[in-house]
């Protein structure tokens, strides 16, 4: 039985009507917005290739939280941006660290008991070589040493948590790191705090104006043997399931919109919540055309993050994030 007893226009003919058959929702708790902590106080300095987004110091963090809080946002992502930097990557896990004080100062404020903060772990914002593990070098040739960098994320990880992290987040794809992450974290009192893994985070193009924002370009080669090939899905599957076994209590889809295929089939595999890091490339790519006048502003923007959610991620991370909460609320 089809036309004219099938009508599908009967159900898209008003606003009420629409609503009340969409499947697919965003709400501003779906939302993470990622911070670029740095030292200084009242700094707010704005990203070239990502207009309306900033390194902002401490204090300012905090003025963030408190904005993203009042939003209704789920909560809040930190980077660290430093000039201070070597080959180990030693502020990742300084008490001191960029991370670890934006962390303490958002923890006092009223506004971190809506928020869950997470921190990113990877060393390649602070490693003279922008790398997200320890180099070793052999006649002539580098390496990322995938064993040696564990000991370093866990340090990390640790550190975060005992700043006041409700989650960390490894995203520099060395194997066995959530492993080693999630022993170092029970044996130092966090058995509670969460890892959200970054399982399949792909080697992207889409990841260039981040590293401006963080300054975290590798100085030399880059980071294809590490991070994923984009041509593989089934090899991402393999990623998530071992993620999970090493004990990741969430996964992470990076990027989201090149690859919302990857993250529906990781939705109809498995169990744990799934989150979608909408990263700092598509973010800039929309932000341009829509600055030209080539893409409406709203919609563009909650398409996307209806396409990411759609496509079956549980929250996503997002620089449109407070933007996009006001055009919800
Ligand atoms: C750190 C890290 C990166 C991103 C998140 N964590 C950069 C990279 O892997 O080069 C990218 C996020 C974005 O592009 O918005 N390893």
């Amino acid at each position: 039985m089809s036309f004219p007893v099938n009508r599908m226009r009967r159900i898209r003919r008003t606003d009420p009507l629409r609503a009340l058959v969409r499947e697919t929702t965003v709400e501003p708790g779906d939302l993470i917005f990622p911070l670029f902590v740095c030292a200084g106080e009242g700094i707010r300095k704005e990203v070239s290739s990502m207009p309306g987004i900033y390194n902002i110091s401490v204090d300012e963090a905090v003025r963030e939280a408190e904005e993203a809080a009042s939003l209704g946002l789920g909560g809040l992502i930190l980077f660290g941006v430093t000039a201070s930097k070597d080959e180990r990557g030693t502020g990742a896990w300084d008490e001191y660290g960029i991370v670890q004080r934006a962390l303490r100062a958002i923890k006092q404020s009223q506004a971190s008991k809506q928020l869950v903060l997470i921190a990113d772990v990877c060393l390649c914002e602070y490693t003279s070589h922008g790398h997200c593990g320890i180099v070793t070098e052999s006649k002539g040739t580098f390496e990322i040493d995938n064993d040696a960098t564990l000991k370093l994320l866990a340090r990390a990880a640790v550190s975060y948590a005992k700043a006041g992290a409700d989650i960390v987040a490894p995203s520099d794809m060395m194997d066995g790191r959530v492993a080693a992450i999630r022993t170092a974290l029970d044996a130092e009192g966090h058995s509670y705090t969460p890892i959200l893994s970054y399982a399949s985070k792909f080697f992207s193009a889409f990841y260039g104006p981040f590293r401006e924002a963080a300054g975290s370009a590798p100085q030399f080669g880059d980071r294809r043997s590490y991070q994923m090939d984009g041509a593989n899905l089934r090899e991402a599957m393999r990623e998530i399931d071992l993620d999970i076994e090493e004990g990741a209590d969430m996964i992470l889809m990076k990027p989201a919109m090149p690859y919302l295929d990857v993250i529906r089939a990781a939705r109809e595999r498995v169990g744990v919540p799934i989150g979608a890091y909408q990263v700092s490339g598509e973010f800039s790519m929309l932000t341009a055309a829509i600055q030209n006048g080539w893409l409406d502003h709203d919609r563009a923007i909650l398409e996307s993050l209806t396409s990411i959610r759609r496509a079956g991620a549980d929250f996503a991370i997002t620089y449109f994030a407070k933007v996009a909460a006001k055009l919800l609320g």
